[in-house]
């Protein structure tokens, strides 16, 4: 599974690519504007900081507006992913984007229908949002599976990849990965939070204070051999 960060904070994005565990990010306008930086500045940073797929967001809401702000957003860099709403109008500049050989994110996506129709439409990614259907009292998991269900039963049409969005906890990356979901884009908290288990932070401390009554150090003993 690939792992995305959805942020738009170039420091967190920076502190999390040193890891070598980053394979994209996603961005959207709520993002972008507490930054309370330019747009395209964002986008350039973080598409220089990160190799993988930069998720920018389209703002116009038209055919004609979309797919000429996203042939603008696709010049900042190679590896910017324009991304455009899920609307009859989203995934007409989906088809044209990508006849233009960008990548594109079909966003705000809650039903498997629709993330038929963005496949049809020859989307890159589809970002099917689980929490906020979790927050309505629904399953947002049952969507990934459906997502899932629907698009390996087409291995030769459908190349689209499911970009599990709108993520709250561990639990929901570790059940995208067992649905076999290609991607999760993941708050900078919950990431961190992949690595945490309260009985590794005991067991390395039980560890290190009976090394620590051993008296050695491994590079001295190391030394030592030489
Ligand atoms: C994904 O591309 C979206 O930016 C994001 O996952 C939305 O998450 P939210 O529902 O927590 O705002």
């Amino acid at each position: 599974m690939k792992f995305f960060v959805d942020t738009a904070d170039i420091d967190e994005i920076r502190d999390l690519a040193a890891t070598g565990l980053l394979d994209g990010v996603t961005t959207n306008p709520s993002l972008i504007a507490k930054t309370g930086r330019p747009f395209l500045d964002v986008i350039a940073d973080v598409c220089a900081a990160v190799p993988g797929p930069v998720s920018a967001e389209v703002t116009a809401t038209d055919v004609d507006g979309m797919v000429a702000e996203g042939k603008r957003l696709a010049e900042i860099a190679d590896n910017v992913a324009i991304k455009v709403p899920l609307t009859w109008d989203g995934l007409k500049a989906c088809r044209q984007l990508r006849d233009l050989g960008a990548m594109v994110n079909v966003t705000l996506c809650f039903a498997p229908a629709q993330a038929l129709l963005a496949a049809k439409a020859g989307a890159t990614f589809i970002s099917p949002f689980i929490g906020r259907l979790d927050d309505l009292g629904q399953n947002g998991m049952n969507l990934i599976a459906d997502i899932c269900e629907i698009y390996r039963a087409y291995p030769d049409t459908i190349q689209t990849e499911v970009l599990v969005a709108s993520i709250r906890s561990p639990l929901h990356v570790t059940e995208a990965a067992k649905l076999g979901a290609h991607v999760a884009t993941i708050p900078p908290k919950v990431l961190r939070q992949l690595a945490q288990h309260p009985l590794t932070d005991k067991g390395l401390a039980a560890f290190l204070e009976d090394w620590r009554k051993t008296g050695q150090t491994i590079l001295q003993e190391a030394q030592a051999a030489e």
